[in-house]
């Protein structure tokens, strides 16, 4: 049907004949002449109707937008001054000879180069809105971005295995989507939160090397960056420690910036344990385009008079740390309220001081603060230099417990950097490793694990595990990209015996592990080989690439933050004789779809 691309016609091919076939871009009828812009996936040419061809004239004047087209016709170099710049067929113009039109198309809802279409359109004609530009480019970029990474791997060894989508539970602590089973009446399968469980038996089956582009499904509450069905580049391997694992994924991670952004990332990434990341930082998944850091002051004001500097100083848990911000002395009062206001309502701060220096040759004179008062000159200039204070700095403060402070300061350094203009351009990874291995939970009175169940503790730590689990690292690794967390794995339990000591600090009884994961246990007995692995999030790194807000712009029929498909209206009720069939009487009947979601 055609002979070349709209998109790839130029001037290579001038006096040629062309056939092409595309939607109608745009339609312009010029004093006599007619213009159709004709798009496909390549891109766009324009294409001239002259009265003298009339067959093609008379069916061009039918023509409107995003009708499907064939034209038969000849490239010409455009006349001089209608150039366009931007297109790679900008030089040329094809002067028809022939119009089919292969189809018609209704109004569109929206047209398709209009900027601010509310995102309930978009996902209810997802097909219209795919056609748009950007999402042609985010979704081959996705393209590319597999493909890349299936290659490098492969040249490595991995072999790409699928795991299934109807299985049992998997703990990675949302909530499962279950699928009835009908051949087994009241028996359930549920769609995997990740290959875990199963990637681990690959190794003890001897395979050494797995990845899978793997669909994972989790029924949590959603952002921006979460949907409840997502995709994960997932890996494990044997024999190898965290370090072979860690070198060998950042080298791939770079390969794929090299192959499809022509960006050079660092060599090595820079790596923060756990408690550097959150000392410094304030969060586990530091934004190092950001420059800014908390620097711990507690030791300075134990003793001042000041309460809301001392008593956090001296309790166990508390933390008390400055942050300062170059040129943040131009800060309104009102600015510095909303901060104040922002950090209460959000991180349950009980305020937010500051200090304002005017002129840090001045001492306290050249100092303006609320709080100045409350400190003596020891204490305060301590403070400053710690700080590291220049004249036309502000220092902001967090006093409380470290839960509190970190989130403050970590979410107002990057507001604060992005509020001055502090935040660099471009790529910043880094490794967070040395996680700890369990955090307590307070609503449920019990040890959870911080990765999930199967992450190893760190040989140093193994013997203290039962004795004392708030001090236990674990063998676990985030990879983080511009502040978003991108990657997480760890090495894992190959030993039975560590494997049950850690289920026993997670309150998980042996009767319930061998109900939930016998089967990893009972393989776990037959010559497991140490492994251990990673699975990235494959939405969230296209969505960094492309330089998207929201992972839905990279996947091509997302759901809305209340977990619907508006195109095709999933989920939707059954009929009477599916559930019968399924062993399933409702409670209720069901309610209409309620899907009232800012998608923002
Ligand atoms: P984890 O739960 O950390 O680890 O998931 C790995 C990565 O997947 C991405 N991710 C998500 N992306 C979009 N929507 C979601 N709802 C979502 N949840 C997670 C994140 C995250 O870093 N089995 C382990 C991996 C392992 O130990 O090998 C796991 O699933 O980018
Ligand atoms: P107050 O003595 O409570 O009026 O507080 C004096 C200053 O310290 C005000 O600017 C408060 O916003 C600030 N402040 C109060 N509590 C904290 C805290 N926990 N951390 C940081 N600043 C605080």
């Amino acid at each position: 049907m055609r002979s070349h691309f709209c998109g790839q016609v130029d001037e290579s091919l001038i006096d040629q004949p062309v056939s092409l076939c595309g939607w109608a871009h745009s339609y312009r009828d010029h004093g006599g002449l007619i213009f159709i812009d004709l798009r496909d996936r390549e891109g766009i040419v324009q294409v001239v109707f002259d009265p003298a061809q009339a067959q093609a004239f008379a069916t061009a004047g039918d023509v409107r937008s995003e009708y499907v087209l064939r034209i038969e016709g000849r490239v010409r170099r455009r006349p001089a001054g209608t150039e366009n710049p931007h297109l790679r067929s900008g030089q040329v113009e094809v002067v028809a000879s022939g119009l089919e039109i292969l189809n018609r198309a209704e109004v569109l809802p929206f047209q398709l180069d209009e900027p601010d279409v509310g995102e309930a359109v978009r996902l209810k004609y997802r097909y219209l809105d795919l056609r748009r530009d950007v999402m042609q480019h985010n979704i081959r970029l996705r393209h590319r971005v597999t493909s890349s990474l299936r290659r490098f791997l492969e040249e490595r060894g991995f072999l790409e295995i699928e795991t299934p989508m109807l299985t049992k539970s998997t703990p990675e602590g949302a909530r499962d989507y279950l699928v009835p089973s009908r051949v087994q009446p009241g028996h359930f399968f549920a769609l995997p939160q990740s290959p875990q469980l199963f990637k681990q038996i690959l190794m003890i089956a001897g395979f050494e090397r797995y990845f899978q582009i793997a669909r994972c499904f989790r029924d949590e509450d959603l952002r921006a960056d979460r949907q409840p069905e997502f995709t994960q580049l997932d890996i494990e391997t044997a024999f190898l420690d965290e370090q072979d694992i860690m070198t060998l994924m950042e080298a791939m991670v770079r390969h794929l910036f090299k192959e499809v952004l022509d960006v050079d990332l660092p060599d090595p990434f820079p790596r923060f344990t756990h408690a550097q990341a959150v000392a410094r930082y304030g969060t586990d998944r530091p934004d190092l385009r950001v420059g800014l850091e908390l620097v711990d002051i507690a030791d300075l004001t134990r003793d001042v008079e000041f309460k809301v500097f001392s008593e956090p100083a001296k309790r166990p848990g508390g933390r008390v740390a400055a942050l300062r911000v170059p040129g943040g002395g131009e800060l309104t009062r009102k600015a510095i309220d909303d901060y104040e206001i922002y950090v209460k309502k959000q991180f349950g701060a009980k305020g937010l001081a500051y200090i304002k220096v005017n002129d840090a040759s001045k001492g306290r004179e050249g100092l303006q603060s609320p709080i100045l008062k409350f400190l003596p000159d020891a204490a305060l200039s301590a403070i400053m230099q710690r700080a590291g204070a220049q004249t036309g700095d502000m220092v902001f403060f967090g006093a409380d417990q470290a839960k509190i402070v970190n989130d403050t300061l970590g979410a107002l350094r990057l507001r604060l950097a992005a509020d001055v203009g502090l935040v660099e351009t471009g790529w910043k990874p880094l490794w967070v490793y040395d996680f700890p291995m369990f955090e307590y939970d307070a609503d449920i009175k019990r040890w959870v694990a911080l990765h999930h169940p199967f992450t190893a503790p760190k040989e140093a730590d193994a013997e203290r595990l039962d004795i004392d689990p708030v001090g236990v690292l674990s063998r676990a690794y985030d990879m983080v990209l511009n502040g978003s967390e991108i990657g997480g794995g760890s090495i894992r339990n190959h030993r039975m015996e560590t494997q049950q000591r850690v289920f026993a600090v997670l309150g998980i009884e042996p009767q319930e592990a061998q109900r939930k994961f016998g089967f990893l246990l009972d393989a776990l007995k037959y010559g497991a080989p140490p492994h251990g692995g990673i699975a990235f999030g494959l939405d969230r790194i296209v969505a960094l690439m492309v330089g998207a807000s929201s992972i839905r712009d990279v996947i091509p029929f997302p759901k809305t933050q209340r977990a619907t498909c508006l195109m095709t209206e999933a989920p939707s009720p059954v009929t009477e004789a599916q559930l019968r069939e399924l062993n399933i009487k409702l409670r209720k009947p069901p309610e209409a779809t309620r899907d009232d979601s800012s998608q923002t």
